[in-house]
């Protein structure tokens, strides 16, 4: 597919990094980006590097990014309307996670070599090709109205090695199913967080210990104004909806069943969806004792909400 972005010269990259240590670091720090996670309450529990999502010089999504993983554990957005088709694949990399000074824009990968602390700080494309692994936006461009902020979901730093029957099956339909719930019954802003759930040991990666494979992927959304006439089919997918999805056949069952009747491309791909709690409890077993998504759940413990 023909990349439509601007092509950044590996030259210039060098001089951004060294004439530009006066501009604002977007990775390191949520504070320009606290407007994507509900009550500017980033998820608790997890450590990592955080990255304000900048494409144009606007803002358009958190990421928590880990560096040993070169892989995020999870990104913030919120979610709007979608219109219009997907973009070309055009992936970006984030200059800053190389270069601390570098403009804070992230930027397409260069044509010809990379620059070698590109490569040592951050997945890059060569790490996904012949791998058998799909690069799995975590924050998917399906979830925006506008062209650029779908382009600026084309990130690797975005990104994690994702199986084919998983990105095209189930977690598919479940980020379809989130567009067509809150599309239709979320009146005010919709706050979503998607994330990774490791092996629990033996980490699987791309490459030569590269690229760290995530054994699930988990989604969640706190919308807290909605319509409460909700169809059947929603019931308790409000104000809070939560999911795990597969990414290993081989993995157990204990977290995700597998459905024995799923066409065989989607075969142990399976996503269950879960109430937000359920979710916690498995990203403190998995990840950290004090996990927490939203704050305060996303005021469930609101007295003024009669559920
Ligand atoms: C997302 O929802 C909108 C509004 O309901 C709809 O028009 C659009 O087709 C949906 N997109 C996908 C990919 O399902
Ligand atoms: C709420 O949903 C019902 C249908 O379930 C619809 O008739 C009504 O207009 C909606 N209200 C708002 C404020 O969107
Ligand atoms: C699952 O296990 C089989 C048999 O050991 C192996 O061939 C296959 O590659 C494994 N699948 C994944 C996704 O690891």
């Amino acid at each position: 597919m023909r990349c439509w972005c601007v092509r950044l010269d590996p030259a210039l990259l060098g001089l951004l990094a060294a004439c530009c240590a006066l501009c604002a670091a977007d990775v390191g720090d949520f504070a320009p980006c606290l407007n994507f996670f509900y009550k500017a309450w980033p998820p608790k529990g997890l450590t990592g590097t955080p990255i304000c999502q900048r494409f144009s010089n606007r803002y358009h999504f958190a990421t928590l990014y880990s560096r040993p993983r070169r892989a995020p554990w999870l990104s913030a957005y919120v979610y709007s309307v979608p219109s219009g088709k997907r973009p070309a694949d055009c992936w970006k990399f984030e200059p800053q996670l190389a270069y601390p000074g570098a403009d804070g824009n992230m930027a397409p990968f260069p044509p010809g070599p990379l620059d070698q602390n590109v490569v040592e700080s951050q997945a890059v494309e060569p790490d996904y090709i012949h791998s058998s692994y799909n690069r799995g936006h975590l924050n998917p461009s399906l979830h925006h109205q506008s062209h650029e902020r779908r382009l600026a979901t084309f990130t690797l730093t975005n990104a994690v090695p994702q199986k084919m029957g998983s990105n095209q099956g189930p977690w598919e339909s479940l980020e379809q199913v989130v567009n067509k719930s809150l599309s239709a019954f979320c009146l005010g802003e919709a706050y979503v967080v998607t994330g990774v759930i490791p092996y629990k040991e033996d980490d699987r990666w791309l490459r030569n210990h590269r690229v760290a494979v995530p054994e699930y992927l988990w989604s969640a959304y706190c919308c807290p104004e909605y319509n409460q006439s909700l169809p059947d089919w929603l019931r308790d997918a409000f104000p809070t909806y939560a999911a795990i999805g597969r990414n290993d056949p081989n993995s157990t069952e204990e977290i995700v069943p597998i459905d024995k009747q799923a066409k065989k491309a989607f075969l142990g791909y399976d996503v269950l969806r879960m109430p937000l709690d359920t979710l916690e409890m498995h990203l403190k077993d998995r990840l950290s004792a004090d996990f927490s998504v939203f704050y305060e759940q996303c005021g469930k413990s609101d007295p003024s909400r009669e559920n």
